[in-house]
């Protein structure tokens, strides 16, 4: 599956970039919320999950980059959003927020960045809809992928196939047709891109090849 992230798009017209990445194909709607805290870069917040709910059937998954994600799942949650991935490094507790993310009656997700082991993320499969393997360091897009995050993707694949867990592993940052294919050989289910897509002319394109992979 292919979840274009709109931190690439022009937010000066982003119902026309969404349409044409709707029309080609794509599964989700990546949006990334970053508080300036957690990452050091800010973006958007639940307001513009609410407004791209009414131009958009695309489920739209959220990633939260921020230190809070127990206060902020709620108003994510009543905006539109389908899925809500927060960070495994941000919450004492992943059980407690993954619950509270349920509660709400959105897809839960949990997120860990390049230095986070995929042992710390392996307990919390069974309870999670997603697991978002960071391929960069969060906070900015355009980066370059980081191969050496190949070994965990391998890891938690395994895990979830042992266990039969319904699981899927979505990977972020630095993905393109090449790295988008190396994750997917490895385990990724869920490619999520933004540069790649829409920095490429023609993102619908971009959104179909992507598609292909696999
Ligand atoms: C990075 C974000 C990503 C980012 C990916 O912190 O979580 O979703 O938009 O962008 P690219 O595909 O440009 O690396
Ligand atoms: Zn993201």
């Amino acid at each position: 599956m292919v979840a274009p992230s709109i931190l690439s798009a022009d937010f000066g017209k982003l119902a026309e970039e969404v349409r044409k990445v709707e029309d080609a194909g794509a599964d989700w709607l990546h949006v990334d919320v970053m508080d300036g805290h957690f990452v050091p870069n800010l973006t958007v917040g639940p307001v513009v999950v609410q407004h791209l709910k009414t131009y958009t059937k695309l489920p739209l998954d959220v990633h939260l980059m921020i230190t809070d994600p127990l206060k902020f799942a709620k108003p994510f949650a009543e905006a539109g959003a389908w899925g809500i991935t927060f960070h495994q490094e941000a919450v004492r507790d992943p059980a407690v927020v993954i619950g509270e993310i349920k509660k709400l009656g959105a897809k839960p997700g949990m997120s860990i960045k390049p230095k986070t082991p995929a042992s710390l993320a392996l307990p919390y499969l069974k309870d999670l809809n997603l697991v978002l393997i960071m391929t960069v360091e969060p906070g900015f897009g355009g980066q370059d992928f980081m191969p050496d995050m190949i070994p965990k993707i391998k890891e938690i694949s395994k895990y979830i196939k042992e266990k039969g867990l319904a699981c899927k592993i979505e990977v972020d940052g630095g993905i393109d047709l090449r790295t988008g294919a190396e994750t997917v050989k490895a385990g990724a289910q869920v490619l999520v891109a933004g540069h790649s897509i829409f920095s490429s002319g023609d993102p619908g394109g971009m959104v179909r090849a992507l598609k292909k992979i696999g």
